[in-house]
């Protein structure tokens, strides 16, 4: 928001909607005590904050926050909103942990997809590899947690050459390239819902095995993820690979043709360029502030 000034305004009479810029990585990085885990300092904090700007301004009070919005990527960002019920029920929260039955409403909430960037940007991430590149069936490595990766890796791993999953990968295989080399690539939910392989696996031209519950994919407002995904449900992880040897070659590279036209929505750039994962996010909460009316 800050170098791309043109959805800015500091006047407030201008305003469509209002952001609440709380972090939640700050206060967990800063206020929570990792001994004593008070997860009460969460409810402090975000109340007090809510309490102050609608003592301060009038525009909280004027619509009881349904034309403010909150951002967060933490696993806590959820819960982080728990605790001011105008804020739960009003506000429009931007949440990568997207899990409806955490009352993730997709009517006035957004989905935001997770994306690790681990130096900070997304250089180096990007660049698939052609078709004939892709030789490995499916792939996945990641630990173990939450309540279906134990079936996935009872079923899969080191069980079929086709299906490669790991719970660590063996020394000198590089967790990228395998993507880049992966016909498509398992994105299964972990503790929470989302999952950095999703991006990651767009960005590696790989498509993406979706395999989670109560998700809400990012703006699905306007991609259509059965086009350029498969999702397996979680009882038919068994089957994984019958699934996946059914698509048709040509389907294959309808759905490998279609993640590479969505990359450029998954990119993360800075100053931000048209159509990458900023110029979605603000449509999206746009729409969601249409539904609101004094
Ligand atoms: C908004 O409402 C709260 C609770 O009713 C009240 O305490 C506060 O003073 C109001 N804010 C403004 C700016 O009037
Ligand atoms: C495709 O595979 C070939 C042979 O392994 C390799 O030399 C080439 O760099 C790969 N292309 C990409 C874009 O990864
Ligand atoms: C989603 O929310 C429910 C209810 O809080 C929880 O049981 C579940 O573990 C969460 N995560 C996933 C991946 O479903």
């Amino acid at each position: 928001m800050e170098t791309n000034t043109k959805f800015r305004t500091s006047n407030p009479d201008e305003t469509h909607v209002y952001f609440l810029s709380f972090s939640v990585v700050m206060i967990i990085e800063h206020l929570f005590h990792p001994v004593i885990r008070d997860k009460a300092v969460l409810e402090r904090t975000v109340s007090y904050y809510v309490r102050i700007i609608s003592h301060k301004y009038l525009y909280w009070n004027r619509s009881l926050g349904a034309d403010h919005f909150m951002l967060s990527c933490h696993d806590w960002g959820p819960r982080a909103t728990w605790y001011v019920r105008q804020l739960y029920y009003n506000s429009i929260r931007v949440l990568c942990n997207a899990n409806t039955s955490e009352h993730f409403n997709p009517k006035k909430d957004a989905s935001f997809p997770e994306i690790n960037l681990k130096t900070g940007e997304i250089t180096g991430l990007t660049g698939g590899s052609p078709p004939s590149n892709h030789t490995v069936l499916t792939f996945f490595a990641g630990k173990m947690h939450g309540k279906l990766r134990p079936t996935l890796f009872q079923h899969w791993m080191g069980k079929d050459e086709d299906v490669q999953v790991y719970e660590t990968l063996p020394q000198g295989i590089s967790y990228h390239e395998m993507m880049k080399k992966s016909r498509y690539c398992i994105c299964p939910s972990g503790h929470e819902v989302a999952s950095p392989r999703i991006a990651e696996a767009i960005y590696a031209d790989c498509v993406p095995v979706l395999i989670s519950q109560h998700y809400i994919f990012p703006f699905s407002d306007v991609l259509d993820w059965d086009s350029f995904t498969v999702q397996v449900p979680v009882t038919e992880i068994p089957d994984l690979k019958n699934i996946l040897e059914a698509i048709p070659e040509d389907q294959y590279s309808r759905m490998q043709e279609r993640v590479k036209q969505v990359q450029r929505h998954f990119l993360v750039n800075n100053p931000p360029e048209r159509y990458d994962v900023f110029n979605m996010i603000i449509p999206s909460i746009w729409l969601r502030r249409l539904n609101v009316r004094f």
